[in-house]
């Protein structure tokens, strides 16, 4: 029977998820890769496991996680069946809807009928009651606001999600999501938004609205898909994301530019006394409106080296200079 380990909590750093009771673990584990039908269950649970022991107490889902769709999901579910469930309560987990999942007209995007269907599915795959938090995945251009808000609003008070949240929203939609949330008496505990090196967006408003609105913030593919790791320095090894046919990372993607930079940045971090992947992983966690770093990982190696990051030496203004210049 599994025994977590009793000093995970000595393990971790948590941050508040903005103005709310909340608090995420400095690192995340996400399900997107790894833990679908076409992968060893026993290594994704042997994953969650070693996630739990270091502390990490927030797993991140979406409906459609796998392959094929809802295969992440069974596979939570397996792991909480054979070794979590007696933890539950010291687990955040999260599922969200937005993208596609099934066919026809309601199996996407935005309206009510999608996300309070797609949420009890969650659910039966979990094997759980409610969900901690329940995102809305991505804007719909054509579901007026006010519908999928309100959805998320009867999804809180049924019970089946303790928080809601939202993700890949723009920093202006955001405010007006939080604004129709909060007209309604809900707060919008957290926004997920992609942020890497590689990848600088937030930086353009989103995290000013963030902190004025009191959301929390925890950032996807903090390592570009693990491009910003040594793991590309000398071609693209097989087994890795990039070579498999299911990963979401292209072998075009694998770039010569990127590759060059990466191994000037993995230069740096290496002087740092540090890998690669935890400086990346530091270096989105040096604002303090980001809560949480949601990674993934395909091997519990992965997840051991990412939990150094919250012992990381804070970055001077030289160093960031630096990295700006290399990225630039
Ligand atoms: N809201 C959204 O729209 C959205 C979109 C995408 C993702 N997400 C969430 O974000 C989570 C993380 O996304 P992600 O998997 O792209 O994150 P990531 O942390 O940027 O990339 C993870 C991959 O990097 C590689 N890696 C990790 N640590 C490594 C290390 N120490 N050394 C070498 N390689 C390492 C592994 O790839 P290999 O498999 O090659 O070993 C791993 O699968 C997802 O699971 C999901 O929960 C949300």
């Amino acid at each position: 029977m599994y025994q977590p380990d009793e000093h995970r909590y000595d393990r971790m750093k948590f941050n508040r998820c903005g103005r709310s009771g909340i608090q995420l673990p400095a690192i995340s584990l996400g399900l997107w890769h790894n833990f679908g039908g076409v992968d060893t269950i026993e290594n994704g649970r042997i994953m969650l496991r070693r996630a739990f022991d270091l502390g990490i107490t927030h797993f991140d889902l979406a409906n459609n996680y796998g392959p094929p769709y809802g295969s992440a999901e069974q596979t939570m579910g397996y792991a909480m069946q054979h070794d979590l469930f007696p933890y539950r309560d010291e687990l955040i987990i999260s599922s969200k809807a937005g993208y596609d999942m099934w066919p026809g007209p309601y199996g996407n995007w935005g309206s009510r009928k999608y996300l309070v269907a797609s949420l009890d599915q969650s659910l039966k795959r979990m094997g759980i009651d409610y969900v901690d938090i329940f995102y809305h995945h991505r804007p719909d251009p054509d579901t007026p606001l006010e519908e999928t808000m309100g959805a998320l609003r009867d999804i809180l008070r049924s019970g089946k999600a303790l928080y809601v949240g939202i993700s890949n929203y723009p920093p202006d939609l955001t405010a007006q999501a939080e604004q129709i949330l909060n007209s309604m008496g809900t707060h919008c505990l957290i926004h997920q938004p992609k942020y890497s090196m590689f990848e600088r967006w937030v930086e353009d408003g989103l995290l000013d609205v963030l902190r004025d609105k009191g959301i929390g913030c925890i950032v996807f593919s903090p390592l570009a898909q693990g491009l910003l790791t040594d793991k590309y320095l000398e071609g693209i090894p097989e087994g890795s994301r990039a070579a498999k046919p299911t990963g979401f990372l292209k072998r075009d993607q694998v770039t010569k530019e990127k590759v060059t930079k990466v191994r000037r940045l993995n230069e740096m971090a290496m002087a740092r006394g540090e890998s690669l992947a935890q400086m990346a992983l530091a270096w989105v966690l040096r604002h303090k409106e980001v809560t949480s770093a949601l990674i993934g990982a395909s091997r519990v190696e992965q997840i051991d080296d990412a939990v150094k990051a919250t012992k990381s030496a804070a970055f001077s203004s030289e160093e960031l200079k630096k990295i700006d210049d290399i990225l630039a």
